[in-house]
């Protein structure tokens, strides 16, 4: 059962037109592994102390919060869009499946601040012709705020895509305005480039295409993000706006330690970053905690992988290459032995939040691009 919330065509031009349809999918008996965690985020101090525990330079030995394995079962409300051109032609029977990273919702895909267009993949996807699916990851924007420490993590994410994607897939959808859906491919941002990388090793068959950003595969970077992205338990930063979210739920601390991941100086606008920030949705701690800790194994995928990265885009990539992509690059084509193609070329001025930098049409033509060409 979809809840219709709201049904718009846009009209941007004369030559340009698209539909998008938003509702609730509630999802059921979603089953994942998961961990028991070592630690509880109760105020303040405790994410100051987690903080230093992961910044800490033997962090990898010394510290990963996880107590032991569990697994979890669950019924989840996951608030998504799907967009469609006005005058479809083929093109629009593939779908575009769009997940974003921590601290975001599915805005991040199609920003909506005036002139919001230029940063927007969606805007340029759906003007190429391609139907895109984008959503609130489960703890995100308008989806199931699930328990942040023992529910909200690493596992239970790529199975809910999974199942996102069964659903697209399926005859007579009743989530795709009535297109008939023949093919998806799967973009990720930073934390959703990793639920994307998964996906494709656990359920390759869900997927024709990959394209990752803000990722690198690369984990050793991740001290010096958490380090300066400074969070804090959202519910006693600001009550007024997420006094109703347990304390699991941080968020960074303001709109600078905040654009100390997202941005690089002077490749964007500072009234962009406000933006995003003013949009922020805290993340759970429980997905930075699991997130290396699920092993997955991307070296026999054979389909088309983007990771328009580093030397791609986000040359300056805090997370991902400690911001320097040079020469990290060839890690993370270690990791796709099998990629058929692997695409990963060129130099991008951006930093982490890469769609929303000066250059993001750039990036958009070569994600588009990768997809035409290989689907
Ligand atoms: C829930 O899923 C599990 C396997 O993932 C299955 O064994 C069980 O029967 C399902 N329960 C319901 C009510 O569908
Ligand atoms: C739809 O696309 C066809 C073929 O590209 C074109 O001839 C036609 O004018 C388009 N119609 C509208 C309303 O844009
Ligand atoms: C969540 O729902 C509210 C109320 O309908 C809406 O204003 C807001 O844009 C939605 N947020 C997202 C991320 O979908
Ligand atoms: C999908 O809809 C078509 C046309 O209404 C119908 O012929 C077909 O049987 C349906 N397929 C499924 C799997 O429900
Ligand atoms: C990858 O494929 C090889 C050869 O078929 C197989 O031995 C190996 O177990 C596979 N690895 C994974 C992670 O599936
Ligand atoms: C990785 O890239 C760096 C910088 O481009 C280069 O110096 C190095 O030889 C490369 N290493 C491998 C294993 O390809
Ligand atoms: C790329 O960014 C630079 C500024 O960093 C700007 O001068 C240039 O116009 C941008 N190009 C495009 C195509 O957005």
């Amino acid at each position: 059962m979809a809840f219709v919330l709201l049904f718009i065509p846009l009209l941007f031009s004369s030559a340009l037109a698209y539909s998008c349809q938003s509702y609730t999918i509630p999802l059921k008996n979603i089953s994942a592994p998961s961990f028991e965690l070592s630690f509880e985020i109760k105020n303040q101090w405790d994410i100051t102390d987690w903080t230093v525990n992961e910044a800490r330079r033997d962090s990898a030995t010394a510290f990963n919060g996880i107590a032991g394995p569990s697994s979890v079962v669950g019924d989840f409300d996951i608030s998504a869009r799907f967009c469609t051109p006005s005058n479809a032609t083929e093109l629009a029977q593939a779908v575009l499946v769009m997940t974003h990273g921590l601290g975001a919702d599915k805005t991040y895909w199609d920003p909506t601040f005036e002139g919001g267009d230029k940063y927007s993949l969606l805007h340029a996807a759906v003007s190429t012709g391609y139907s895109v699916f984008h959503y609130d990851r489960l703890g995100t924007g308008n989806s199931t705020k699930a328990d942040p420490h023992t529910v909200v993590q690493f596992p239970v994410q790529v199975e809910i895509l999974a199942s996102l994607t069964r659903l697209l897939l399926q005859p007579n959808s009743t989530y795709t305005m009535d297109v008939s859906i023949k093919s998806a491919v799967h973009f990720g941002h930073s934390y959703g480039s990793y639920i994307t990388a998964a996906l494709a090793s656990a359920h390759p068959e869900l997927t024709q295409a990959i394209s990752l950003s803000g990722y690198s595969g690369v984990f050793d970077f991740f001290n010096i993000l958490i380090a300066g992205w400074q969070s804090r338990v959202a519910a006693l930063l600001d009550p007024a706006r997420w006094g109703h979210l347990p304390h699991g739920y941080v968020t960074p601390v303001d709109l600078h330690a905040d654009s100390y991941l997202e941005f690089k100086a002077p490749y964007f606008d500072h009234r962009v970053a406000e933006w995003g920030f003013s949009v922020k949705s805290p993340y759970a701690v429980g997905e930075l905690a699991t997130l290396g800790q699920t092993p997955y194994d991307t070296t026999n995928f054979t389909k088309p992988v983007q990771a328009s990265l580093c030397v791609y885009q986000g040359r300056y990539d805090l997370s991902a290459c400690g911001g320097n992509c040079d020469g990290v690059l060839n890690r993370t084509a270690l990791l796709w032995p099998q990629a058929n193609p692997l695409d990963i070329s060129g130099t991008f001025p951006a930093g982490h939040s890469v769609n929303l930098h000066f250059n993001s049409s750039l990036a958009f033509a070569a994600m588009l691009d990768f997809v035409r060409k290989n689907t």
